[in-house]
């Protein structure tokens, strides 16, 4: 890492003169990523929140909508508040930042308490719940709290994998051996892996990796793009129905799913180093980016009809992906695959921030797509607020950006930072 940070800030003071040349022609980072208003409005959602609700959701003049601890959501909202921690310790706290108004990890810990640590009602979602608690870790190693919920949602999750399947079970059905299966689940993973490494049980770790396989085969299409929903019939193992199920159609690609399976797979190389699921997500990402729209808008189903016009973004998918993204540029050697990422992610950032920052809604990002079958769009959504902050944080720690949201002497030059 040394090498690849010095040398640069050596080199800037002979290029200097031509630093707001090379600046321009990078594009810039979208300032609101860096805003006081962030912190401000969390704080402020933080102490609206009725006691044992969470946020998911805002109406749409962009107020929250809150909802009980079982639902899949309710782990985004604590684990924003311990993004902001990280966020304050990358950056310090100061007047024009306003990471000083709370203490971050307190509030994550207090918002942490009633969430459900068991599958009822969110199915497979124990692994978004168990964020904040995999955060809680970061700051106490210690914590027996945590850990404990964390084995807990990984059991919970563990056992409701099939061998014959291969996969852990998404949703329930009314008919037991209908066995669903979402891309979305390819988030849910990760919580087998720490909770392994917790207690040394490596079957969890198989789990993981049979299910990643199985989603690998049959959820991507051979152009890289993916089905939301397999069903597999349970007793034979077989796949008996791909559809949708937010998405505009059974063969159409819905944005968020995409963007779950790019961030999914990358996320499975990092823990397992398997190149397979490395170049499974670059497939899905190249399909993602092949298929942006002129303006870089992330729309909420890629084959969803451009009239009448404007086709709905999805907020959320376009702060998702962009955390894909730069997640796949770290798994990268290759300096200029890491950039290729990191530029794209950067450009959906800007993208997304001129069309959807909203200064005067409760959530920081407007034009969110919760679920356009189920004609609830154009909100804020959390997850989408959570990754909006993640990707700033993520930006700042692999050295492309300052806390002030300048490019970082090694931007500049074009060398990344190659330390995940
Ligand atoms: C440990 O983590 C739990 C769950 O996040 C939290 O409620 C609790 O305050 C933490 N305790 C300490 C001592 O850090
Ligand atoms: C799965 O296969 C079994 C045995 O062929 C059959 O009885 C059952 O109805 C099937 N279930 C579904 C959901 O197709
Ligand atoms: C949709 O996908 C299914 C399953 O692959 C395929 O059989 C069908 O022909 C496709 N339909 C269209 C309109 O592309
Ligand atoms: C974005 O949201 C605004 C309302 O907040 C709406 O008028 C506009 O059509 C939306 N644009 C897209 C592309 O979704």
């Amino acid at each position: 890492m040394l090498g690849y940070t010095l040398l640069p800030l050596f080199l800037l003071g002979l290029l200097s003169p031509n630093l707001f040349h090379l600046v321009s022609s990078q594009g810039t980072v979208p300032p609101e990523l860096f805003s006081p208003l962030t912190p401000q409005k969390v704080l402020a959602t933080y102490k609206a929140s009725p006691s044992l609700q969470w946020p998911q959701y805002t109406d749409g003049s962009g107020r929250w909508l809150f909802f009980p601890p079982r639902t899949w959501t309710s782990g985004f909202f604590p684990a924003t508040l311990y993004a902001l921690n990280t966020r304050r310790q990358l950056c310090g706290a100061t007047d024009a930042n306003q990471l000083g108004i709370a203490d971050w990890v307190a509030l994550g810990r207090a918002n942490s308490r009633g969430l459900p640590l068991d599958a009822g009602g969110i199915g497979h979602d124990v692994g978004f719940i168990s964020f904040p608690f995999v955060e809680e870790l970061v700051v106490n190693p210690q914590n027996q709290t945590a850990k404990a919920s964390i084995n807990s949602l990984a059991s919970a999750l563990a056992a409701r994998f099939d061998g014959k399947v291969g996969c852990t079970r998404s949703w329930d059905s009314s008919d037991p051996t209908d066995f669903q299966v979402i891309i979305d689940n390819m988030m849910n993973l990760e919580v087998l892996f720490v909770s392994a490494d917790l207690t040394g049980n490596q079957d969890l770790k198989k789990i993981a990796i049979s299910h990643a396989l199985t989603t690998m085969n049959n959820h991507v299409r051979p152009d890289g793009s993916s089905w939301h929903v397999v069903e597999y019939n349970q007793t034979t193992g077989k796949v008996i129905r791909k559809r949708t199920a937010q998405g505009y159609s059974d063969n159409s690609t819905w944005a968020r799913g995409q963007a779950w399976g790019i961030y999914g797979f990358a996320n499975m190389h990092r823990l397992t180093g398997n190149p397979d699921f490395l170049s499974t997500s670059r497939r899905m990402a190249n399909y993602f980016l092949d298929h942006l729209p002129q303006d870089g808008v992330v729309p909420w189903d890629f084959q969803a009809p451009l009239t009448p016009a404007p086709r709905p973004a999805d907020s959320s998918a376009a702060a998702l992906v962009s955390n894909a993204l730069l997640l796949l540029a770290q798994q990268e050697t290759d300096p200029g695959a890491k950039k290729q990422w990191t530029d794209a992610a950067i450009r959906i950032l800007n993208s997304i921030t001129r069309l959807a920052w909203k200064p005067q809604w409760q959530s920081l990002l407007s034009n969110g797509t919760v679920n356009w079958p189920a004609n609830n769009y154009l909100t804020g959504i959390v997850y989408g607020d959570y990754y909006y902050i993640k990707a700033a944080n993520e930006l700042i720690k692999n050295n492309i950006v300052t806390c002030e949201g300048q490019w970082t002497s090694s931007r500049i030059l074009g060398v990344f930072d190659v330390h995940s």
